[in-house]
């Protein structure tokens, strides 16, 4: 299969493409060779390639910067899938587009599956819904996940905290907001399972056990026999642009009757992260 990657330089886009069969033709490009945000270089790139599918993991993931700068939140956050839609669907191309649990708001208590209803509270959330309901309008060939919580990538705070008790120093997290923590590669090598099922619509692909940033940096502590102490953050203390909610932790009522492999533990994913070094 032709396979177009968007995004390519990102954390999850490096897991994924380390992960593609390689009997896939995959065309992969980063930020600097295409801009989702603009229309034209879209339609253009995705016309050339012709690809039968499309992987979206373009996005502006910095959730301050998205309430700082609204303007690129919804340019990149939104209208960069509705274009990379358009552009699938003039190419008769299928699409897999990547979304977060920041859409809801953080009232619940229990995970939240595929029938929830989303209410984001921050810039993020609601041009990340945005893009997701440009997706469904457009192209009804389409799966939209929504991942959470992703570390593995090198530069997300679980692995820059695992760095800092390596090195004998201190590590801290946030222990006031919850949600899936999930190893990155884990999400990687399920996607294409998951558009691959041509079952359209939108699922939730999530680590299985609710957890705060600081529970899962004192499991990783106590995994890797680590002496340095963690030190657990509240949120407020970080006085951060953009409100986050107070729990997000995802669930599937869905993937289990897909052919995809159930989410392997938190434990599992902390240990693949220190056995990655
Ligand atoms: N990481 C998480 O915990 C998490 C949680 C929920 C959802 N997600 C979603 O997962 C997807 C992948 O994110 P990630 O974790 O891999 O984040 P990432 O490492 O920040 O990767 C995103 C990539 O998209 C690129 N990008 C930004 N704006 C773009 C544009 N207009 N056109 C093309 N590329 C653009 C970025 O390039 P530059 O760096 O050059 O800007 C970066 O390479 C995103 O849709 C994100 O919303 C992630």
């Amino acid at each position: 299969m032709r396979l177009l990657v968007t995004g390519a330089g990102g954390g999850l886009a490096r897991a994924f493409l380390a992960r593609v069969p390689p009997h896939h033709d995959v065309r992969a490009l980063t930020h600097a060779e295409l801009d989702v945000g603009d229309l034209p270089a879209v339609m253009d790139a995705v016309a050339a390639i012709e690809p039968e599918a499309i992987v979206n993991l373009a996005g502006f993931t910095d959730v301050d910067g998205n309430e700082r700068d609204p303007a690129r939140a919804f340019r990149d956050n939104a209208l960069g899938p509705h274009h990379v839609a358009l552009a699938a669907r003039a190419v008769g191309a299928v699409l897999l587009h990547v979304s977060t649990d920041y859409v809801f708001d953080g009232a619940a208590t229990e995970p939240y599956d595929e029938s929830a209803r989303p209410a984001p509270i921050n810039v993020y959330g609601r041009a990340k819904l945005l893009g997701e309901e440009r997706v469904r309008t457009v192209l009804a060939e389409h799966v939209i996940v929504r991942v959470a919580y992703l570390y593995g990538t090198g530069a997300d705070h679980l692995s820059r905290q695992l760095a800092r008790l390596r090195a004998g120093e201190s590590a801290a997290a946030i222990v006031d907001r919850t949600g899936s923590p999930t190893h990155v590669d884990h999400v990687a090598e399920r996607l294409l399972p998951v558009l691959l099922s041509g079952r359209w619509g939108t699922y939730h692909l999530a680590g299985p056990e609710p957890a705060s940033w600081y529970e899962a940096l004192c499991r990783l502590r106590e995994r890797g026999g680590f002496a340095a102490p963690v030190r657990p953050q509240r949120a407020e203390e970080l006085d951060r642009p953009a409100a986050r909610p107070r729990y997000s932790a995802l669930t599937s009522v869905l993937l289990e009757h897909l052919d995809v492999a159930p989410m392997p533990s938190l434990d599992e994913g902390l240990d693949a992260l220190l056995r990655a070094g």
